[in-house]
């Protein structure tokens, strides 16, 4: 009989969002007519900018004439929308990253995974505590971890907490580790790093020869100028780090699907011997090897992202998901809740009302104010007592879920 892959056996439960799904279905199959907001996953829900569609169309209209059809496009991306990246998100900033250095993918969650193929089985790994479940079960999958323990923490993993007791800024590993995960603005709590804490990372990284897998899949939230939207701001970033982006949250491609993946050629890993080898080139034929590329309209789609109208129109839409946040964030804080996050990030991360757990408040909200969110602990044994709320909707429903929160605190039942 054909064997499994037995590491998956040590997965808890299912992926958190599945499992949210899960129960709301059942919630709405016993409840049929109450009217479910759902911010749990950060899921976008504006159309599309017009700019973006333009060119999507046209694209599509020349895959209808033989002289202007296509068939493979280069594994790594077309050349047009590598140097547009590389222009508008990097160079144009003072940062150098080479059209070259760039990956076009069809999404950070999967570059996120499949960046593992690359590195050995035997590296010590450190993520932050509460984190974006893919980095964590990944490495479970491709058996980089022992069992998870009562806690749902994973044996063999370096776990940082990034609580409200030290600030959301996690201490650097006692132990020296090989691959660090960090996400800033962080998916789950909607806080930032500055200069100062990045720099730590990137030294500590320089010192023990280790790589920061960095996710910037909400850079373009930031809005304050003191908070660096890419780890390649700080001095040495290029010898440590990878950096992933993506036109999810930004541009509206959740459904879409377009990412990339930015591999400094100066990035080395080192063979067990102590062999030296770039990791761009290992990244390039795996790549290669497992990628045909992502789709020509929606290439020539998240080309127009940069477009002057382009640009105007995410301006347009980040704005319309910030203001979002902003309510959210002075709408609970005012009802009392202890609020992170929020100003630099679609996100909000509260603090659950005391004795609460995180799923207690999932359940409370679901039944009480048929709102979905997201529970802290779902991301992590320090995210219990935490909960999360996604701006991503419309403004009429972001109203709606504060003020049946508001009457469900003033009831007295928060
Ligand atoms: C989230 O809600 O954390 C994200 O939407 C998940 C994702 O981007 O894959």
């Amino acid at each position: 009989m054909a064997r499994i892959n037995e590491n998956f056996l040590k997965l808890q439960a299912g992926y958190l969002f599945p499992e949210i799904g899960r129960r709301v279905k059942a919630f709405c199959a016993a409840n049929p007519e109450a009217d479910v907001i759902k911010m749990g996953i950060g899921d976008v829900t504006q159309p599309l900018p017009s700019a973006i569609i333009k060119a999507m169309h046209t694209a599509v209209d020349e895959m209808a004439s033989s002289e202007t059809f296509r068939g493979y496009g280069p594994e790594q991306g077309y050349g047009f929308l590598r140097e547009a990246i590389a222009k508008n998100d990097y160079q144009q900033f003072g940062i150098q990253v080479d059209a070259d250095e760039i990956f076009v993918s069809d999404g950070s969650k999967c570059d996120g995974g499949n960046i593992l193929d690359i590195f050995g089985d035997d590296n010590r790994i450190a993520v932050l505590d509460p984190v974006y479940p893919v980095y964590v079960d990944t490495n479970v999958m491709a058996g980089h971890t022992g069992p998870a323990d009562d806690n749902g923490r994973y044996e063999k993993l370096v776990y940082m907490a990034v609580t409200a007791e030290n600030n959301f800024e996690p201490e650097l590993p006692s132990e020296p580790v090989d691959i660090i995960y960090l996400c800033y603005p962080n998916n789950p709590t909607g806080v930032v790093a500055t200069h100062a804490m990045l720099s730590k990372w990137v030294e500590y990284a320089e010192k023990n020869n280790s790589i920061i897998l960095y996710d910037a899949a909400y850079a373009a939230f930031v809005s304050d100028p003191e908070i660096p939207r890419s780890i390649f701001e700080i001095p040495g970033a290029r010898k440590v780090a990878i950096e992933m982006r993506s036109f999810s949250k930004n541009a509206g491609f959740t459904g879409i699907r377009c990412a990339f993946t930015v591999v400094p050629k100066e990035l080395m890993g080192s063979t067990k011997s102590g062999e030296q080898h770039a990791i761009h080139t290992l990244w390039n034929r795996r790549h290669c090897t497992k990628f045909n590329g992502v789709s020509y309209p929606v290439q020539r789609g998240a080309e127009a992202a940069y477009s002057e109208e382009g640009k105007a129109q995410i301006n347009e839409l980040i704005d319309f998901y910030m203001n979002n946040a902003k309510l959210l964030r002075e709408g609970l804080t005012a009802m009392g809740f202890e609020v992170f996050g929020g100003e630099n990030a679609p996100y909000v991360w509260i603090k659950t009302p005391a004795e609460t757990t995180s799923w207690e408040f999932f359940d409370h909200l679901l039944e009480k104010c048929h709102i979905v969110g997201t529970p802290g602990s779902g991301f992590g044994a320090a995210g219990e007592g935490y909960f999360r709320l996604s701006a991503f909707n419309s403004l009429e429903n972001t109203e709606a879920a504060l003020k049946r929160i508001q009457d469900s605190v003033s009831a007295g039942i928060q």
